[in-house]
């Protein structure tokens, strides 16, 4: 894993893919899976839906942070057996024989397998909405990773994987921010 620049985080999780999310509640470190999510600007915020049903949400509330780990396609029956298995009950870093590294700021841990990880803050959790507000604070990107597409829930149980990438830079660079 290599670093990237934070002010890219963004760019990984604007097309919406299915992301997990690692937290470490102050004795174990536990993953969920969150179809969920939104980028809320490039510094980078983003939100993710999620609540009390949730095992992890404790240690999100408790400790304040977390991070978003970006699978790819070939993760996919581990991204699902993630999200239907409890940290409660389960050590799902063993379970899903997932490595935890360590990150630069969060106690949380980054997944190895993953295409990329953010690690971020807890900065609101609006409950009425049930939605989680972070603000990223580092990231790091596996760029040797020969599989990078990711996938994204349709809701059914199905998901749709990631196709072509249409270039638009030119006609989009007055929206674009300095060096994305
Ligand atoms: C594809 C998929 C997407 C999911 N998306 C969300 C989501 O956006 N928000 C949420 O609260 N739970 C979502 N879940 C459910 C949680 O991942 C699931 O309840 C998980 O078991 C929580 O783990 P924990 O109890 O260890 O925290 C999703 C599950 C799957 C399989």
């Amino acid at each position: 894993m290599r670093e990237l620049k934070l002010s890219r985080a963004f760019t990984l999780i604007e097309s919406g893919p299915v992301i997990l999310v690692t937290t470490h509640d102050g004795r174990k470190d536990n993953i969920m899976t969150i179809s969920w999510t939104m980028v809320l600007d490039f510094t980078p915020a983003f939100a993710i839906a999620t609540g009390e049903w949730n095992h992890s949400f404790a240690a999100l509330r408790k400790n304040r942070e977390c991070v978003i780990a970006v699978p790819t396609v070939d993760l996919l029956d581990k991204v699902v057996g993630i999200g239907t298995c409890s940290g409660a009950d389960t050590d799902k870093f063993a379970k899903f024989r997932l490595t935890p590294v360590q990150g630069k700021v969060v106690r949380a841990p980054l997944i190895r397998q993953c295409l990329a990880n953010i690690e971020c803050k807890v900065v609101d959790i609006v409950k009425k909405h049930n939605i989680v507000v972070l603000q990223a604070v580092a990231a790091s990107i596996d760029a040797a990773r020969r599989e990078k597409r990711t996938v994204h829930a349709v809701g059914d149980g199905t998901f749709i994987v990631d196709g072509r990438r249409i270039d638009r830079r030119k006609m989009m660079a007055s929206k674009l921010p300095y060096g994305v």
